[in-house]
């Protein structure tokens, strides 16, 4: 009996660790522990062995038993690696997640962005996006900007030398190209592309010479909003931002327009809000953007006329919202990957 079980045992411990497939191994282990397997086949003769045998040779049995089995899941899962790595190629796919990795979250102002485009969606505006990188005509000319003007120095920006930008950028080759100072740049590129009517918001990064503090950022992000159709008026433009602060700070939000000026625009306002549940700065007016309808020769310079449609237009801070919204003092936080501040905005 014992002859045989080490001969069970050492014909397991050589065949299973050589095995090259998942059949083999089920075939080993049904010539072992199967219904017809060799150990089997010695459990079935103990019954037959005189008594004060039995005892020991069971217990040689199962000690083989205990020793087999793990050999039998060892090759299984070598066989399964094998052919894992064999799929894979020579090195692992680093591009598989990683199950154990910590969830990223979306940053602040992506979900600040995504709140004011959810709400304008519902007004049925569509989400018009363009480069960073503009030229002079669209970001200042064509905005009713001209060189002169010296609404151009509370918007100095980046200048680029013509040479690194490639002549098929725009129609405009010949322009200089700058980091767009503000997001009104869109207005003119979407009316271009897609003519009147047009209900666009357009998200994205704004550049300008700024020193950088806690409330300023030479790199900050804005939201555009454009309205252009037949008979739009200002009673339009407050309306929308009555709806875009309501929704924003509940309904006992409050909003009001103050006499401004802006090249692209005629008339031009600040727009102030104030809102019961805003901390410190609670029912207390907020300067928070500007707006106004667009001007005629904006319209004129994008081929529209003026005389057949009219339209409106504001230019929001990102970050000023989201540090509103969020009680945030810095405007720095935004930009130093700081997961303790990040992971405050996940929602989980
Ligand atoms: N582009 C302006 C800025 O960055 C903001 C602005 C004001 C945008 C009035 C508008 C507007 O569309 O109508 O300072």
């Amino acid at each position: 009996m014992e002859n045989k079980i080490n001969d069970i045992l050492a014909k397991a411990k050589s065949l299973l660790p050589n095995a090259k497939t998942k059949g083999e191994v089920a075939a080993i282990s049904a010539d072992i522990t199967g219904p017809n397997g060799s150990l089997t086949a010695l459990m079935k003769i103990i019954p037959t062995l005189e008594k004060s045998q039995r005892p020991a040779a069971g217990k040689m049995i199962n000690m083989a038993k205990s020793q087999i089995e793990p050999l039998i899941t060892q090759a299984y899962a070598r066989i399964e690696n094998e052919q894992m790595a064999q799929a894979l190629g020579e090195s692992p796919d680093i591009t598989l997640p990683n199950i154990d990795a910590p969830m990223g979250t979306l940053h602040p102002l992506t979900l600040t962005i995504r709140k004011i485009c959810d709400i304008f969606k519902k007004a049925g505006f569509t989400v018009a996006e363009a480069t960073d990188l503009e030229t002079e005509w669209f970001c200042f000319d064509a905005l009713n900007t001209p060189a002169d003007h010296p609404a151009r120095d509370a918007q100095d920006t980046l200048f680029m030398p013509r040479q690194t930008v490639a002549a098929n950028v725009t129609k405009h080759a010949d322009e200089l190209y700058l980091l767009r100072s503000h997001t009104s740049s869109v207005q003119i590129r979407a009316m271009l592309k897609e003519g009147a009517p047009i209900k666009i918001l357009a998200p994205g990064r704004a550049f300008r010479r700024d020193t950088v503090d806690a409330t300023h950022s030479a790199n900050f992000h804005q939201i555009e909003c454009l309205y252009i159709d037949k008979d739009v008026r200002l009673t339009d433009l407050k309306a929308a931002l009555v709806y875009l602060f309501k929704s924003l700070f509940g309904e006992s939000a409050k909003t009001r327009l103050r006499p401004s000026f802006f090249p692209f625009t005629e008339p031009s306002f600040e727009v102030d809000f104030m809102s019961a549940n805003l901390g410190k700065l609670s029912n207390k007016w907020i300067e928070i953007m500007g707006c106004g309808m667009v001007d005629p020769n904006v319209l004129k310079n994008v081929g529209l006329d003026p005389d057949v449609y009219s339209g409106y237009a504001f230019g929001l801070g990102v970050e000023r919202v989201a540090m509103l919204v969020h009680s945030i003092d810095d405007i720095r936080h935004f930009y130093t990957n700081d997961v303790r501040f990040l992971r405050q905005f996940s929602g989980r």
